[in-house]
């Protein structure tokens, strides 16, 4: 029998991966080995020290072992500055580092290959700090508007969350420092996060909040994860046996580190029994935490085992193999020109054009001799504000730079600052209200406006505005934006307006009234650069809205049914899988703009959509393919999304789930063939009495659309 040259190649390819399972199979047994050696050698006081934090962002090693301690840091916008006891800067000159869009900016790119350059670059600059573990990337789900942290989150949908976190964990990683996924579980509203209990139906957690971290842990391989700071069902997700014995450890077969939330652990026995391994937290007195002397006292009186500590070590020895001690670590890079593009490349492609009815956009610069330029947004930078993690970025580029830069040369630029973006909350949950808009910088605006061709105004939230331990009060633009909006867009007719903000806000006057708007983001050391680039057209927006932005607050699921922030400590997520577009879609309510939303510069055509077979079996894949053509002007990237719907379905269902999406590049004219897979297992739903993930048979609608109510094409297919 004569071997083909083809056949050769998949013998090659088998040896070579069978000697690298083997060589990779050898190395884990003899990093178990060592692991096992370590644990004999240490005394019960040393390893009750690795459990807990002995500094805000560390934890003890064993000197004498040489086994060093671990450091966290946040994430997720990059690298932060290093901090000193009680949290003030330990004022070095060498913890500057790159500043990364925001998560939800993230999401916006629906590019997946842009979310492992984020984490690969981050973990870069990590391990050239001598971090062992970064605290990123973090992504729970949008579930109301106001939660105060959607900007760090990526979106509504549990899909997209899924795709950009297993990519972020395996770009982190992939420098040989931890990524931390958080925070484990359903910590969607800053609103008494510490004491709030969430009741949530089994089949939505499943569907809509675990599925990403359940991708993070069994796809990314992420080696630690958060748990977060409320209540799960009434038990502290610190202390919660169910998320993390059954379901993390248990079903998910977590291997790494469950490290808890700063200051969120609330028990030193059930914490220790149900799952959590390293107890970190804010205050100094370090000794006094659950997981020291009383967790030394509690193995002593015979209440954790010392298996349950061994345990605990040898995840934590085995993070530490991987990391700070694992073979060809690489030194890392802080501040490179790559990091930058990287910056670059996610803000540029994050920003989503909302409307350009006037054609006013891309700027016909040849044509423009002046430029008013107004909004605090303009000028103002995002790298840090509010409470929570920044970066002391190395540089960023505001949007009034970054035009400068662009257009400094042949445009007339000038500046007004048209509101004060200067926010202080007033009360611990709630934003405050700015009592009048400053008359006198809208009139200067107005004259700056007046004075020339266009203008282009800045407005939208700011980091002070949106933070971490609070939500927002309403979705209402702060500090009298709409004032300012008015009066300019009457002042000089040619406006464009540029909304800043990481979460949905109440824009609905200006997309009545004004004919140019886009949506744009906390885009990182580059956005100035980025966003210059997109206005003039160098490049052509293909950012696409992660969550849904309602007409109304009361429009949207958690504020329709009065299920936030809760009563009496208690918030009942009575929506149960109807979260975001998939209940504005059942419901039949019309949001003022759909998730996946966003145009472009040129037009895209879709056709022919078809699978490559009509009726498959459980372990099959589906593949859908379809053609789209380019034909406007400007060569530009888009982003398909496949969304599957189930008439007739005998069980609740959403009118339509995202399943796959691909973002691609197409020229002038050209037309691409796009082929996306669901593999038919995705098509599950959680069954609550069997425990099981159950797919329906029958007959099943693929939706192929630029959003997630711009359906362009659609396919039948049947499941046996
Ligand atoms: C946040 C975490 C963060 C930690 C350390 C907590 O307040 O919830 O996301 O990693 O602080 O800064």
């Amino acid at each position: 029998m004569k071997i083909k040259f083809s056949q050769y190649s998949l013998l090659g390819t088998l040896i070579f991966a069978a000697f690298n399972i083997n060589a990779q199979t050898k190395s884990n047994q003899a990093t178990k080995a060592k692991i096992a050696s370590i644990v004999k050698k240490l005394t019960l006081e040393e390893k009750i020290d690795m459990l807990h934090a002995n500094g805000i962002f560390t934890s003890a090693g064993v000197p004498r072992l040489g086994i060093p301690e671990m450091v966290t840091d946040d994430g997720p916008l990059g690298v932060r500055e290093d901090v000193k006891e009680g949290w003030g800067s330990a004022n070095l000159t060498t913890d500057s580092a790159t500043f990364f869009p925001n998560g939800s900016a993230l999401a916006a790119t629906w590019n997946p290959a842009l979310a492992y350059r984020y984490g690969h670059d981050m973990g870069e600059e990590a391990r050239a700090r001598h971090k062992t573990i970064m605290l990123a990337p973090a992504f729970n789900i949008a579930r109301t508007p106001l939660c105060g942290r959607t900007y760090e989150y990526y979106s509504e949908d549990p899909f997209l969350n899924a795709r950009l976190a297993v990519q972020s964990v395996k770009g982190i990683q992939s420098q040989h420092v931890a990524a931390c996924v958080k925070h484990y579980a359903v910590n969607n509203q800053e609103v008494e996060r510490n004491r709030v209990s969430v009741e949530i139906d089994e089949r939505a957690l499943r569907e809509i909040y675990l599925p990403a971290f359940k991708a993070a842990i069994t796809e990314g391989n992420a080696w630690t994860i958060m748990s977060a700071y409320n209540k799960l069902r009434g038990v502290y997700c610190s202390e919660n046996d169910y998320l993390l014995n059954q379901v993390l450890k248990g079903e998910w077969k977590f291997k790494g580190i469950v490290i808890s939330d700063w200051g969120g652990t609330h028990s030193t026995v059930n914490a220790a029994n149900h799952g959590l391994d390293l107890e970190m937290g804010s205050g100094p007195i370090y000794n006094s935490y659950y997981f020291a002397k009383k967790l030394l006292d509690s193995v002593k009186a015979g209440k954790v085992s010392v298996k349950v500590i061994d345990e605990k070590v040898r995840r934590i020895l085995w993070v530490i193999y991987r990391t700070s001690m694992s073979e060809n670590q690489p030194t890392g890079k802080l501040n490179t020109p790559e990091h930058s593009k990287t910056v670059y490349d996610i803000a540029s492609e994050s920003i989503v054009l909302l409307k350009n009815d006037k054609h006013l956009l891309p700027l016909n610069t040849s044509a423009i001799k002046s430029i008013a330029v107004i909004g605090d947004n303009a000028t103002r930078t995002f790298h840090l504000g509010g409470f929570g993690a920044g970066v002391k970025a190395r540089y960023e580029v505001t949007a009034l730079a970054g035009l400068q830069n662009r257009l400094g040369k042949t445009i007339e630029i000038k500046y007004a600052q048209g509101y004060s973006g200067v926010y202080k909350p007033a009360r611990r949950n709630g934003n405050e209200e700015v009592s009048k808009p400053d008359t006198a910088m809208i009139q200067q605006a107005v004259a700056t406006a007046k004075s020339t061709d266009m203008a282009i105004l800045f407005i939208g939230g700011n980091r002070d505005y949106e933070s971490e331990g609070r939500d927002r009060k309403d979705l209402g633009l702060p500090f009298h934006e709409q004032e300012l909006v008015d009066a300019v867009t009457t002042a000089n007719p040619n406006t464009i307006v540029v909304v800043v903000g990481g979460a949905p806000y109440d824009i609905s006057k200006i997309k009545n009234n004004n004919h140019t708007v886009v949506w744009s983001w906390y885009n990182g050391s580059e956005n100035g650069n980025a966003l210059a680039d997109v206005l003039t057209g160098k490049v052509n927006p293909s950012g696409k809205l992660p969550f849904t932005f309602p007409a109304e607050l009361k429009d949207s699921p958690a504020h329709a049914l009065n299920a936030y922030p809760g009563e009496n400590l208690k918030v009942d997520y009575k929506e149960g899988i109807l979260v975001g577009y998939r209940w504005f879609d059942t419901k039949k309510i019309e949001p003022l703009y759909c998730f996946g939303y966003g145009l472009s510069y040129t037009d895209y055509k879709y056709s022919g959509l078809h699978t490559n077979k009509n009726s498959y079996k459980l372990t099959e894949n589906i593949t859908a393919t379809l053609k789209i053509k380019n034909t406007g002007k400007y060569s530009g990237k888009e982003t398909v999304q496949l969304y599957i719907s189930k008439a007739g379905s005998k069980i609740e269902r959403a009118e339509k789930e995202l399943k796959a999406f691909k973002k691609v590049k197409i020229e002038v004219g050209e037309t691409t063939d796009v082929a996306l897979s669901i593999p038919v297992k995705d098509l599950a739903y959680y069954d609550v009495k069997t425990r099981t993930w159950v797919v329906e048979p029958g007959k099943y609608k693929l939706l192929a659309g630029t959003s997630s109510r711009d359906i362009k094409e659609t396919a039948t297919l049947t499941i046996n």
